[in-house]
């Protein structure tokens, strides 16, 4: 996760999508890192604990690219993130994020926000700039331009126990993306909320996404959030995870999350995700019940 200072950040020419004035003041540059991951294996234990969590699996991600990740609980889909956020190693295989020119290479967001309780809003935010050493003038725009992103200004100064779960995502949505990473990586991060909270939350990142185009690896349970969210989504076999289909999602953007979710084209595709997941949901199910 090497970490530059934003001074010495390449200021790339913009591509893609216009961004808008608060997209353009938080980006360095526009899009984000590109992933190429080439016969990944992971193997976690030894013996009669070794568990063989992720095998095989070949995936190139595009800059800017949003791509989803569904598939039965325990298939590998955090370890794979963890092994792309360099926080494991993959037992073999090759990785390579091309995520030259941005300050840091990938910022994570959880199902919990993971806020420090002890820091108010604007600090939390501005946290990961003050530990690389920005500019005071520099980073106290780059934390406005996040709040606003996020619609949290007016809460700046409250503490996350002061915040509901959705405005405590908002605020490690602001902490991932004040930093400028070359990619964003997701693990489940409105799967605790309630439903209107996450809808309300889904949409927020589409346009965000839409105003930033950052590479985006978005894990979830829910093939309607991998459909609404997302430019593919990647289905994963039961354990060991293997990829089983890669579906390009064909919805146009922008997207307006709640018209999308309601037309038969969107209820179509779900059905025949679901279809392809359902095998494996249920490989897992048996397995966890022995
Ligand atoms: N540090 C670890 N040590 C040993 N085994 C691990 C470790 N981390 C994960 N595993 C195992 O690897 C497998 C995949 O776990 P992982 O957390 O990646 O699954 P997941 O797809 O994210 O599941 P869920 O949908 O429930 O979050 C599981 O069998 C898990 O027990
Ligand atoms: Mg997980």
């Amino acid at each position: 996760m090497g970490a530059r200072p934003f001074a010495s950040a390449r200021r790339g020419e913009a591509k893609g999508r216009a961004p808008n004035v608060i997209g353009k003041c938080l980006m360095q540059q526009r899009r984000g890192a590109t992933i190429a991951i080439a016969g990944l294996r992971k193997e976690f234990g030894e013996g009669r604990e070794r568990v063989l969590a992720l095998d095989g699996i070949d995936l190139t991600i595009a800059a800017g690219e949003f791509c989803c990740i569904v598939g039965p609980s325990g298939c590998g889909k955090s370890t794979l993130l963890r092994i792309l956020a360099g926080l494991d190693h993959a037992t073999s295989g090759a990785i390579d994020v091309d995520a030259k020119g941005w300050p840091v290479a990938n910022a994570m967001v959880f199902q919990e926000s993971g806020l420090f309780p002890w820091m108010n809003i604007e600090k939390n935010v501005g946290f990961g700039l003050m530990t690389r050493g920005v500019a005071a003038v520099e980073a106290g725009k780059r934390v406005d331009a996040a709040l606003r992103l996020v619609g949290l200004t007016r809460f700046r100064h409250h503490y996350p126990h002061q915040l509901s779960g959705g405005m405590r995502q908002r605020g490690a949505i602001a902490r991932a993306f004040v930093t400028d990473p070359g990619m964003l990586l997701m693990d489940e991060p409105f799967a605790a909320l309630d439903a209107q909270n996450r809808t309300i939350l889904q949409a927020e990142l589409v346009r965000i996404w839409e105003e930033t185009g950052k590479t985006v690896v978005y894990i979830t349970h829910s093939i309607e959030e991998a459909l609404l969210l997302g430019d593919r989504t990647v289905v994963m076999t039961a354990q060991p995870g293997r990829i089983k289909e890669i579906i390009d999602i064909p919805f146009r953007h922008p997207r307006n999350v709640m018209e999308l979710s309601s037309t038969a084209e969107f209820g179509a595709l779900k059905l025949s995700i679901w279809r392809i997941l359902e095998d494996e949901v249920m490989r897992a199910r048996a397995e966890i019940d022995g």
